[in-house]
């Protein structure tokens, strides 16, 4: 299946009246392009955005949108994700959107992730870091903490590579690399118990479902990022 159609397969999974929780990153966008097709061949749900970036593209398609304080529950929640194991536990956030990520999805009855088949892993941390989301005054002792806990740590650099990336709550992102996470439950709290951290990518045991692009073609291989 191609990306569309992995994107039109979840997009297939929304049904009137639903709350639908709007991923970030390339998978969820094109999911959000086949909702917002959807929506314009007459179907009535509301979308909650996790990214200003997701919320201006659900806004362009004229998906409606609506906040946390307004619904209870999400009904459907879709987003991709940078590395998935057999579990079904991933690592997220590279896209820095994970705080939001994880709120909407933890509210969601359903959670669907879309990845292209370069993001399957045997054991989460073979193919990429922890993005740890940090507030500003904390990150020398969170960088420092996350080496005692055994991470190769590197700050994301902004779009022009001069000032540091920001997320969308005005944090910034280090990058943890762990190569093949053991126990990735133990980590996850253990990244959470720093103080200053917001969240780690950790993603355990909360997808419902993953649906996996075909491969592109034959010699395509997974590298370490
Ligand atoms: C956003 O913060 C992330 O969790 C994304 O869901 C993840 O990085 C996957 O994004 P892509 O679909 O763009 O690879």
């Amino acid at each position: 299946m191609s990306t569309w159609e992995i994107a039109a397969q979840a997009a297939a999974r929304a049904e009137a009246g639903m709350v639908v929780g709007l991923g970030t990153g390339r998978a969820a966008s094109g999911f959000v392009r086949a909702l917002g097709a959807r929506v314009r061949g007459g179907l009535a749900v509301q979308g909650v955005p996790t990214s200003e970036a997701t919320r201006r593209l659900a806004g362009s398609l004229g998906i409606p949108l609506v906040g946390l304080d307004d619904v209870r529950r999400v009904d459907l929640a879709v987003d991709g994700a940078d590395e998935v194991d057999p579990a079904r536990d991933m690592i997220k956030g590279h896209g820095g959107a994970m705080v939001r990520e994880r709120v909407v999805a933890t509210l969601a009855d359903r959670f669907v992730i879309l990845v292209g088949p370069e993001k399957v892993s045997g054991r989460l941390g073979i193919l990429r870091s922890v993005p740890v989301e940090v507030v500003p005054f904390a990150v020398g002792p969170a960088r420092r903490a996350l080496r005692d806990l055994g991470a190769e740590v590197r700050l994301r650099p902004g779009p022009d590579g001069a000032a540091p990336f920001r997320t969308d709550n005005g944090n910034l992102l280090l990058l943890a690399r762990f190569p093949g996470i053991r126990d990735a439950a133990r980590l996850h709290r253990d990244i959470r118990r720093i103080p200053g951290v917001l969240d780690s990518g950790l993603f355990l045991g909360m997808a419902h479902e993953v649906l996996v692009e075909a491969a592109e073609a034959p010699g395509r291989e997974a590298g370490a990022r």
